[in-house]
C-alpha cells in the first residue's frame, strides 16, 4: 500500500524532492542528449492511476516536457497513448522499434512505459476541411489522414471511449528567430496558431470525451511575463495567450464537464524544440544561455531536469490536485521571482558578505 505523508504533497505541489540526487557536476547547457534523471522513487506517492487513460499531444523523442509527462503517467498506472506530428511521426516510430528510448523509458517498478497507441496530429488543424492542398500533397504526409485535431479525438472516442489527462506539449513558431518588431503577420499568427489555440481546440474536442475530474494541462514558458531576447516570432505573445486562456477554459471547462485546466511554466530545457530556436553566429544556442543563466540566476542552484516538471505534471494530473485549475504552475528553480541578475557585471561584489 503507498503511503500518503505531508512531505509527499509539499515535494509533489513544489518539486521538492526527498532523495533528490542534483547532479551538480555539470552545467545543463552541457546535457545533449539526457535531459533526465531519476530523482524520486515513486513508492511514496499515494497516486494510483491505474484504468485512467492519458492522451500526450506532441511527444516525438525522449528529451521533452511531453515525455516525462507521459513518463510519470505511466509510473502511476495510467495508460499512454500520444499525439505527434505528422512530419517527425516516422523517425519517431522508427526510433522506438530500434529501441532507441528504452533507457528513458524504464519505470521505478522495473518496467517500461508503454506507448499503446500513437496518433498522427496535427494541431494546427481542427477539421479536415481545414487541410490545405499544400499539406495534402506534402510527402512528410503522404499515407496519414485523420490527423486533425477533431478527428484525432473521434478515434480516441473509438478506441477508449472517454480519457481522464489531456496533455498539451507542443509548440511551434515560424519566425521564432526574428525579434517580434520584424516579425510578419503571418508568423505571429501561426505561433499562435500551433502554440495556443491548439490548446483551445484540443479541449473543445477531448473535453466532451473526458470523465468528470479529469485534468488537462499545458506548457508555457516565462516570455509570456518577462522580455526573453531571443525567444521571437510572437512565441511570447503566444505563451501569454496560453496562460490567459488557461484561466478562462479552467471556468468554462469546469462548469461544463467538471475537468481541470492548468499549465506549467517551465524552467528552460534542452530539448528538440528548443534546440531548434538556433543561435546563429552567437557562441551559444538560445536555450544553452537561457540554462546558463537559469543556473547562475535562480534560487536553486541545481539542474533541472525533464523529470521535475514531469513530476508536477503527475501531480497537477492527479487527484491529489482535485482543488487545482487555472493555475500557472512554476517548475523552474524559481527564476521567475528574481528581480535582479546575480551574474551581472554590474552586481559583482554585492552578494559577498
Ligand atoms: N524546452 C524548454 O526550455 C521549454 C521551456 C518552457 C516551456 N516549454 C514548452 O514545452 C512544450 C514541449 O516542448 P519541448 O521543449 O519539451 O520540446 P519537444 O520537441 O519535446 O516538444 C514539442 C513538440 O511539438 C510538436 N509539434 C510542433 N508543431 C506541431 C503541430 N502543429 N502539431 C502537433 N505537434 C506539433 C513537435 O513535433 C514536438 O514533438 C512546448 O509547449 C514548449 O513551448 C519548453
Amino acid at each position: 500500500m503507498r503511503v500518503l505523508n505531508l512531505f509527499t504533497v509539499f515535494s509533489l505541489a513544489t518539486g521538492f524532492q526527498l532523495g533528490a540526487r542534483p547532479n551538480l557536476s555539470h552545467r545543463s547547457s552541457k546535457i545533449t542528449s539526457k535531459n533526465t534523471q531519476t530523482t524520486t522513487s515513486l513508492d511514496a506517492y499515494n497516486v494510483d492511476l491505474k484504468g485512467k487513460v492519458a492522451f500526450i499531444a506532441g511527444v516525438a523523442d525522449s528529451t521533452g516536457y511531453g515525455w516525462a509527462i507521459a513518463k510519470q503517467l505511466a509510473d502511476a498506472g495510467a495508460t499512454i497513448i500520444v499525439g505527434t506530428w505528422p512530419p517527425v511521426l516516422k523517425i519517431f516510430q522508427m526510433g522506438l522499434r530500434k529501441g532507441d528510448f528504452e533507457d528513458d523509458s524504464v519505470l521505478t517498478n522495473g518496467g517500461k512505459m508503454e506507448i499503446e497507441k500513437i496518433y498522427p496530429l496535427d494541431a494546427v488543424f481542427d477539421k479536415p476541411e481545414d487541410v490545405p492542398e499544400s499539406i495534402l500533397t506534402n510527402k512528410r504526409y503522404a499515407g496519414l489522414d485523420g490527423y486533425t485535431i477533431s478527428e484525432v479525438a473521434a478515434q480516441v472516442e473509438a478506441d477508449y471511449g472517454k480519457i481522464d489527462i489531456l496533455v498539451h506539449s507542443l509548440a511551434n513558431g515560424p519566425e521564432v528567430t526574428k525579434p517580434l518588431l520584424e516579425t510578419s503577420r503571418s508568423g505571429y499568427l501561426a505561433a499562435s496558431s500551433a502554440s495556443a489555440y491548439s490548446y483551445v481546440s484540443l479541449l473543445q474536442n477531448f473535453a466532451p470525451i473526458m470523465n468528470p475530474g479529469g485534468s488537462a494541462l499545458s506548457l508555457t514558458y516565462i516570455a509570456s511575463e518577462r522580455v526573453i531576447p531571443g525567444y521571437g516570432g510572437g512565441m511570447s505573445s503566444a505563451k501569454s495567450q496560453l496562460e490567459s486562456d488557461t484561466r478562462t477554459l479552467a471556468y468554462e471547462a469546469g462548469r461544463k464537464y467538471g475537468i481541470r485546466v492548468n499549465t506549467v511554466s517551465a524552467g528552460p530545457l534542452k530539448s528538440r524544440a528548443a534546440s531548434a530556436i538556433g543561435g546563429k553566429g552567437k557562441k551559444k544556442t538560445f536555450i544553452e544561455y537561457a540554462i546558463d543563466y537559469s543556473r547562475a540566476n535562480a534560487p536553486m542552484d541545481q539542474d533541472l531536469y525533464s523529470e521535475d516538471v514531469g513530476n508536477a505534471g503527475l501531480y497537477l494530473c492527479s487527484p491529489m490536485a482535485r482543488a487545482v485549475t487555472g493555475v500557472t504552475m512554476y517548475v523552474d528553480n524559481g527564476l521567475n521571482c528574481m528581480g535582479m541578475a546575480l551574474d551581472a557585471k554590474s552586481m559583482e561584489g554585492s552578494t559577498e558578505e
